[in-house]
């Protein structure tokens, strides 16, 4: 698939899915593209990080969203040690595909990999800024001068790699635009400002599944975790009073 329709075009969704009714909804809400992410290993598999989720986990929820969408563009990260030279790029990117992505998303400076992807037609999406697949700690990145004009330099060499699009994690709003009016193809911020061609979010913390602390960069637009736990608890109250299942849930 040419994602060449995307350049140029401003206010770009992307959200995170994992799973097939997630995915669907977000279909229906026609978003321009789903991304399984490696978010996977503490949104849904309960890990402290995403160092852990392994090529066996982003294959099966990958099948699993994109299995459930017809038009949305699937697009599959490629886990931690996943990529570490082109051989394993390859087989690897070639497995997410097989898995029914469309493209997928590589963190940090890898033009020789990217290149070696794109030569074998596998879109790739770049990811610079905060890296949590080797962070050791999350937080801003690019605000010291040196490591702004790193990244700067960073997004322009993985655009010549031929990359479609980059995300842009956490890094001062003024870096994402001065990246954003140098490239031609789209940056999707997350904790980047405003100023990108794109945003994407994690779904979950958009719904507000996750109780308890978010990062400053998310904006909750539903509380479902206190939903959950209201319908959760009014079952609880209905079984144990004998109201449920009443008649109408009941078979003669
Ligand atoms: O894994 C993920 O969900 C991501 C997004 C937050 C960009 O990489």
């Amino acid at each position: 698939m040419k994602f060449d329709y995307l350049k140029g075009k401003k206010g770009l969704v992307m959200l995170t899915a994992y799973d097939c009714q997630i995915a669907k909804l977000l279909e229906e809400a026609n978003i321009d593209l789903i991304l399984v992410g490696d978010s996977l290993g503490m949104v849904v598999l309960g890990f402290k990080g995403t160092s852990s989720v392994t090529m066996d986990d982003m294959a099966r929820h990958i099948a699993a969203v994109a299995g459930s969408v017809e038009k949305t563009p699937v697009i599959g990260d490629l886990p931690a040690d996943s990529y570490s030279n082109v051989e394993d790029a390859l087989k690897n990117a070639k497995r997410l595909l097989k898995a029914g992505a469309i493209a997928v998303k590589l963190e940090g400076f890898k033009p020789e990999i990217i290149s070696a992807l794109i030569a074998e037609n596998i879109p790739v999406m770049g990811h610079l800024g905060l890296l949590p697949q080797t962070a050791e700690k999350y937080c801003v990145q690019g605000k010291e001068i040196k490591d702004a004009e790193r990244i700067f330099k960073d997004a322009l060499a993985l655009e010549k790699a031929g990359v479609f699009a980059i995300v842009l994690e956490c890094i001062p709003s003024e870096l994402a635009k001065r990246i954003t009016l140098a490239l031609k193809v789209p940056t999707i911020g997350i904790g980047a400002g405003v100023h990108c061609s794109g945003q994407v979010l994690v779904t979950n913390d958009l719904l507000g599944l996750k109780p308890g602390f978010s990062p400053k960069f998310v904006k909750k637009y539903a509380s479902l975790a206190d939903e959950i736990k209201k319908a959760v608890t009014a079952f609880k109250k209905d079984v144990q009073d004998g109201s449920f299942p009443s008649e109408e849930q009941s078979f003669h």
